[in-house]
């Protein structure tokens, strides 16, 4: 097997923020003018990332950024006991059985990405199935996984894309029995679920940086204020009920990148993108390398046997622009291997998230921590046509096919291909 970029590490190098830093203007004209619905499916508005424009067209990677390993890990340890088969490498392929769920089969679906609702005209991106090189993947067997979670509490715990993962589980497991909600806060960022007869409860924390990070926005989202993060403390938010639950998927990333102050020990570090202020431009790399560090400190040191999963960020797959200029992502099927490079800031993120991993994953077994990673990146990566595009609006094209619409290329589908996150996932805690 050839050795992919992503298996080894690379130098920092300074240039790189730099560089992403002027990537990450790009996205700041973005903006959400949803308000605030009453319905079931609530109309959010936290999607305002400034998300960078990570696409195929993105490829000056400075030479000395390119791969030198200055310490090598292994990414997805093999488990003794089990057969040696990496299911995070494999490809999609074509496959007759569609979708877990529908739209008319599922109600927790939020309503910008509900693609089938919104009108989205073609199917084929729901026929493929991930394959991994050297086994079988079953699909998720939701009355299985409901079985064995029986007296359980789940709790994922992150940003937008963490809230579209949630509701892919929600939804395959609702096949089964639906879900009662059992709580929800006025912006329906914090919820919590029950599948009663299984006493399976499942809660999503909103905490994008999963530490303490104070945003500033007007009421049009508008960032009014830098967000002052202090990397060195933990969101409460999630941390006063981590002893209360037995699995907690854990994942991070995109709100990194945008214009920071960073805070350690409540005073000033530096900064990252505060052009104009007298801070040193530290890199976002710097404060989400200390952030996980100190995830994985606090659960190394937390009593509670609980099993947690790191979820690696995902890509997104905007063309010819970005989210505030016109960028697209029309496709219909699967990109091939290789079509798609992951754009420099995730290329950053995921190498503090691998490397973090590694550290905690040598410490856990000391430990006797269960932690498990979720490496959803290989096979995101090669699925531009799974997100809602211009169908995060019902029928966007309705009233002029001609009409401009802002394309959300970041977040995915549902039903789509990060269904079958809960395939690796079953794989991972059930079956592995
Ligand atoms: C979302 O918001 C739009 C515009 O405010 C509204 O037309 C639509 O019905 C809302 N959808 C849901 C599911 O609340
Ligand atoms: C599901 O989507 C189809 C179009 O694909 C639409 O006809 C139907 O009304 C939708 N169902 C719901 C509950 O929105
Ligand atoms: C449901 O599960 C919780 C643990 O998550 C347990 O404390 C509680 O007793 C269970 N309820 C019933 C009715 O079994
Ligand atoms: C944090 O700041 C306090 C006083 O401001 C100081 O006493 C303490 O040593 C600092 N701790 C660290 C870890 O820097
Ligand atoms: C910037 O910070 C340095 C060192 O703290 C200080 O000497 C300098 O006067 C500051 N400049 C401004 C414009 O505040
Ligand atoms: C990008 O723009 C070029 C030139 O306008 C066009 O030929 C191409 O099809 C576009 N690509 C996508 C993916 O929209």
């Amino acid at each position: 097997m050839k050795q992919s970029w992503w298996r080894s590490a690379y130098n920092q190098n300074h240039l790189v923020f730099k560089l992403g830093i002027s990537i990450l203007f790009v996205g700041f004209g973005f903006r959400l003018l949803l308000t605030q619905s009453p319905s079931v499916i609530p109309n959010l508005s936290d999607n305002n990332i400034n998300t960078p424009v990570v696409d195929k067209n993105e490829k000056s990677i400075p030479s000395d950024f390119a791969e030198s390993p200055k310490y090598s890990y292994q990414i997805h340890p093999k488990d003794d006991k089990s057969e040696r088969c990496d299911i995070f490498d494999g490809e999609w392929i074509p496959n007759s059985v569609g979708a877990p769920y529908t739209n008319n089969s599922c109600r927790w679906i939020e309503s910008n990405q509900n693609c089938m609702t919104n009108g989205r005209p073609d199917a084929e991106y729901l026929y493929w199935r991930w394959s991994p090189k050297d086994c079988e993947l079953p699909r998720f067997d939701a009355k299985k996984f409901l079985e064995t979670m029986r007296d359980k509490s789940w709790a994922f715990i992150g940003d937008s894309i963490t809230r579209n993962h949630l509701q892919s589980f929600i939804c395959v497991l609702s096949q089964v029995e639906d879900a009662i909600e059992l709580f929800h806060d006025t912006d329906f960022k914090n919820r919590k679920w029950q599948f009663p007869s299984y006493n399976l409860t499942v809660s999503i924390i909103w905490s994008p940086f999963l530490a303490k990070a104070d945003t500033f926005e007007d009421i049009n989202h508008i960032p009014s204020a830098e967000i002052q993060l202090h990397v060195d403390v933990l969101d409460k938010t999630w941390t006063e009920q981590f002893h209360t639950w037995d699995y907690v998927l854990f994942s991070s990333g995109k709100w990194f990148v945008r214009t920071a102050i960073y805070y350690e020990n409540n005073t000033i570090l530096g900064c990252h993108g505060c052009q104009g202020k007298n801070h040193t431009d530290l890199g976002f790399n710097i404060a989400y390398q200390k952030v996980i560090n100190n995830l994985f400190d606090f659960i190394m040191n937390s009593h509670r046997k609980s099993m947690i999963i790191y979820r690696t960020s995902t890509p997104d797959h905007f063309e010819n622009g970005s989210w505030s200029n016109g960028g697209t992502c029309d496709r219909r099927v699967p990109a091939k291997e290789g079509e798609f490079e992951l754009g420099i800031l995730n290329k950053i993120l995921r190498e503090v998230e691998l490397a973090e991993f590694a550290k905690a994953e040598a410490q856990a077994s000391e430990k006797g921590k269960k932690l498990k990673l979720l490496d959803v990146m290989p096979l995101s990566l090669v699925r531009p046509d799974g997100h809602p595009g211009a169908y995060r609006y019902f029928y966007p094209f309705a009233k002029d096919k001609n009409a401009k619409v802002q394309y959300d290329c970041l977040h995915w589908c549902l039903p789509g291909p990060i269904d079958q996150w809960n395939d690796l996932l079953m794989k991972l805690v059930v079956d592995g």
